[in-house]
């Protein structure tokens, strides 16, 4: 199995707020957050930015809810906020969209030949072990274009596609995504 795919999880942040990252005023992508153990810059929502830019301070304490995302290739780890909450002002919401499950497993002769029935029956058993089976549809199809790397299967998680995952990684992401 490749290890190309981002590990996405979710995480809470509280700290001072310090400032937007960049130098145009009204194209903030980032803010700067210093926490306990130093500063991290996260990713704002276009959906908040113009009301974060109008009502955050620097210095006031804030909480974000964030999406991270780990890169194994890169070794890089993103953090992207959906909920950001100053200190006596309401939440700010970013609606997190609805996130729809499939999984294409190839049932085609080169994947067959090389597990494509046991990578089936694994994926299934997981899933039906850690109950998420109902949570998620999972299609045969053709050949996927890459017998070399056989048995394939792919994971679609809202717009994401996960190729060459493990049967317990595709449950793990599921649990945190759905
Ligand atoms: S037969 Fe499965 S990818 Fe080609």
């Amino acid at each position: 199995m490749g290890k190309q795919h981002q590990t996405v999880s979710e995480l809470n942040f509280e700290g001072q707020f310090l400032g937007f990252v960049g130098d145009q005023p009204k194209k903030f992508k980032h803010l700067r957050l210093a926490i306990p153990s130093g500063n991290v810059k996260i990713k704002i929502p276009k959906d908040l930015r113009c009301s974060l830019v109008t009502s955050l301070v620097p210095g006031e304490q804030i909480h974000i809810g964030a999406i991270s995302k780990f890169n194994p290739r890169t070794s890089k780890l993103k953090f992207t906020a959906y909920q950001v909450q100053a200190s006596g002002f309401c939440p700010i919401h970013h609606r997190l969209p609805e996130i729809t499950a499939k999984i294409m497993v190839c049932q085609k002769s080169g994947c067959m030949k090389r597990g494509g029935k046991n990578l089936l029956s694994e994926l299934e058993k997981t899933l039906c072990d850690r109950g998420l089976l109902d949570k998620v549809k999972i299609e045969h199809t053709d050949c996927q274009k890459s017998c070399s790397s056989a048995p394939n299967c792919v994971l679609m998680l809202g717009k994401k596609q996960y190729k060459k995952i493990h049967p317990d990684a595709i449950a793990s992401l599921l649990e945190n995504h759905l």
